[in-house]
C-alpha cells in the first residue's frame, strides 16, 4: 500500500505526484501531512544543511509573534498568503484567543493545505480557507471569503510567511495587496535569501526544482522593495529570530537564521 492509499486528508482528485513545498514544510516541522516524494525532498535539503528544519521552526515562531504583535496594535482582521498545512499555532488560534471575533482569510494553492485547514475550521463562522493562486491577487481580493469575512475599509493584517521566494515576479503581487488595504495595515514576511550562509549552497535552489515550488532567493535591496507603501516598525528588516525575540536567549546570528523578516505598517 503506498501512503496515499486509505489516507483520509488526501482531497479526492488531488494530483500529489510532485513534492510540495507545503508537504516538506509539514515534515520539516514534525507533521504527518506530506508523502514519501516530500520526505524524499526534504531529506535531501536537510542532508545539505541539517539547519533547514531549525529555520522552518523559527519562521513558524516569528508568524505567532507577528499575529501577536498586530492583535496588540488592534487588527482583528488577517489575510494569510500562502498559509500552508495547518499546525500548532494557527494564524486563527492565536488571534481567536485574543478575540473570538476575530477573522482570517487563509490562502493557499496546495490542494492538501486548503482541505485541511477546511477540516479544521469547520463550525468557525470567523475564519476560512480559499484555494487560490496568491499572484491572482483581483480572485483573492473579489473571493467571496474575502468580501464576506474581511472589510478591506479597516486595518487588515497581511502575512506573507515564506510566500514571496516562490513567487517568480514579485513586486506587482505585494503593490496589488497593498493598494486594496487601508492605511494603518500592516505587512508582515519573510523571504528566502542568499545573502546569508545557511540556506545560500545552490544545492537548495537545485533540490526545489523537483518540487512544483521553484525558488526565488533575494537580496536585502529586493526584499525591502516589497515594504514599498508601508514604513518599516522596529527593528526593521531583520532575520525571522531576530525579530522581537520573546527572550534575548532566542537571538540567532543571522548567518544560521537565513530567512529576511520584517512587518511594516501602510502610511
Ligand atoms: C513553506 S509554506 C509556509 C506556510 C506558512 N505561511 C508558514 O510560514 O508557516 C509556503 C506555502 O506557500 C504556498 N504557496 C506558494 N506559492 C503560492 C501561490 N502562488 N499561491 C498560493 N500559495 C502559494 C505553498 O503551497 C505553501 O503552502
Amino acid at each position: 500500500m503506498t501512503d496515499q492509499e486509505g489516507a483520509d486528508w488526501i482531497p479526492a482528485g488531488a494530483d500529489l505526484s510532485r513534492p510540495s513545498a507545503a508537504r516538506i514544510y509539514d515534515y520539516l516541522l514534525g507533521g504527518a501531512h506530506n508523502l514519501e516524494p516530500d520526505r524524499d525532498v526534504a531529506r535531501k535539503l536537510e542532508a545539505i544543511q541539517p539547519q533547514v528544519a531549525a529555520v522552518a521552526r523559527r519562521n513558524r515562531a516569528f508568524l505567532r509573534r507577528v499575529v501577536r504583535f498586530m492583535l496588540d496594535r488592534g487588527v482583528r482582521q488577517f489575510l494569510d498568503l500562502g498559509s500552508g498545512i495547518p499546525t500548532v499555532g494557527n494564524v486563527h488560534e492565536v488571534a481567536q484567543e485574543v478575540d473570538p471575533a476575530a477573522k482570517v482569510v487563509y490562502v493557499d494553492y496546495e490542494p492538501v493545505a486548503v482541505a485541511h485547514s477546511r477540516m479544521l475550521l469547520k463550525g468557525n463562522l470567523h475564519a476560512e480557507a480559499l484555494e487560490a493562486d496568491a499572484t491572482d491577487t483581483a480572485a483573492v481580493l473579489k473571493s467571496e471569503p474575502v468580501e464576506r469575512l474581511l472589510d478591506l475599509d479597516q486595518p487588515v493584517g497581511l502575512l506573507a510567511i515564506t510566500l514571496g521566494h516562490y513567487l517568480p515576479e514579485v513586486r506587482g503581487v505585494f503593490a496589488a495587496y497593498r493598494d486594496a488595504l487601508a492605511p494603518g495595515s500592516y505587512l508582515a514576511l519573510t523571504h528566502l535569501t542568499n545573502d546569508f550562509a545557511v540556506l545560500s549552497d545552490p544545492r537548495v535552489a537545485e533540490t526545489m526544482r523537483q518540487t512544483q515550488d521553484h525558488i526565488h532567493p533575494r537580496t536585502k535591496d529586493e526584499v525591502l522593495a516589497l515594504f514599498e507603501g508601508f514604513e518599516l516598525v522596529e527593528p526593521g528588516l531583520t532575520t525571522s529570530a531576530n525579530w522581537r525575540p520573546d527572550r534575548l536567549a532566542a537571538v540567532v546570528d543571522p548567518e544560521e537564521d537565513g530567512l529576511y523578516a520584517g512587518v511594516g505598517v501602510k502610511v
